[in-house]
Order: structure tokens, then sequence, then C-alpha cells
């Protein structure tokens, strides 16, 4: 018998030490949760996906009364991303959650649906996506998507 060690690195951040792609990618996501249509969680999320070009689209979470018809705001932001521009790259996603008109203080982390996605994205590409998760108080890089859903699902 042998053991795998499976690691995720976290790198937190205060808002001031941040750099200003970064920020203002942030800031992307942030005014993205105001397109949110959450009127059964009233969780409002956003998301901004930064391409290898420098294209920036973003998404919101978008509920439904059928509650599983939903979808989060990274798989809104991901998948228009890629499928409006297939053959680029998906270099960054930063995503902010609102609740009660404030932004959260702990950042927002995603779902295991939107981890399988962004893993995805980022092997296929065979590039590293970078993922920015925005709270008040702190915020997390993770540099490589990856790491956030060890041993993901492929064929
Ligand atoms: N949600 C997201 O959009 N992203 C996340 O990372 C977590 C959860 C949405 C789904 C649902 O509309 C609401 O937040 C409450 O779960």
């Amino acid at each position: 018998m042998k053991e795998l060690t499976l690691k995720t690195n976290v790198k937190v951040y205060a808002p001031e030490e941040l750099d200003a792609e970064t920020l203002h990618l942030i800031a992307e996501a942030k005014q993205a949760a105001s397109t949110s249509y959450a009127p059964y969680s009233n969780f409002h999320v956003g998301a901004a996906v930064m391409l290898d070009d420098g294209t920036i689209i973003k998404g919101s979470n978008q509920e439904n009364a059928a509650y599983p018809s939903g979808l989060c705001a990274e798989r809104t932001a991901l998948f228009y991303a890629h499928a409006q521009h297939p053959q680029t790259p998906i270099r960054k996603i930063a995503i902010a959650a609102c609740q009660n008109e404030k932004f959260t203080h702990l950042p927002v982390t995603p779902c295991g649906a939107c981890r399988q996605v962004m893993a995805e994205y980022a092997g296929k590409n065979k590039a590293t996506m970078q993922v920015i998760l925005y709270g008040t108080e702190s915020i997390y890089i993770i540099d490589d998507a990856r790491e956030l859903l060890p041993l993901t699902f492929e064929l």
C-alpha cells in the first residue's frame, strides 16, 4: 500500500495587497453580481472570466422556480466564455457574492460542479486557470483551478 497526499495551495490576501489586474477582475465580478437572478436564495453571485487575450466575460447565478434548473455564476460565465471563444484559454476567474446588499466578509467558495467545469477547461488548454475568491476582509487565490478538485473526473 502507498498513500497519495493531495495538496491545494490557497494564498490569502488582504485587499490592499492585490495588484491592479486582480482588483479589476474582482470589480467586474462584483458588478456581475448585480445581474444575478436569485429570488429564491437571495444570494447574488457574480463571476468574471479573463481569457488569454485579456477579454473579460461576466456571468451571474440564474435561478428558476424549478430549482435544479438554475445555474451558478461560475458556470454561466465559463460556458458562455467557452461557447464564444472555444480556442482561447481561460486564464482567470474571479467570484464575488452579495447577501442582504453586502458582499460577504469571507470569500465564496465554488460548488463541486463548478470546480469540475473549471478543472476541465483548465486541462483542455493545458493552461493554468487562476481562481480568485473575493471576500471584503480576505481574498483567496488558487493559482491552479485543478487543485480545487483533486482526482477530477475525466473521460
Ligand atoms: N451559487 C453560485 O452561483 N456560485 C457559488 O459558488 C455558490 C452558489 C449560487 C447558486 C444559487 O443560485 C445560490 O448561489 C445559492 O446557493
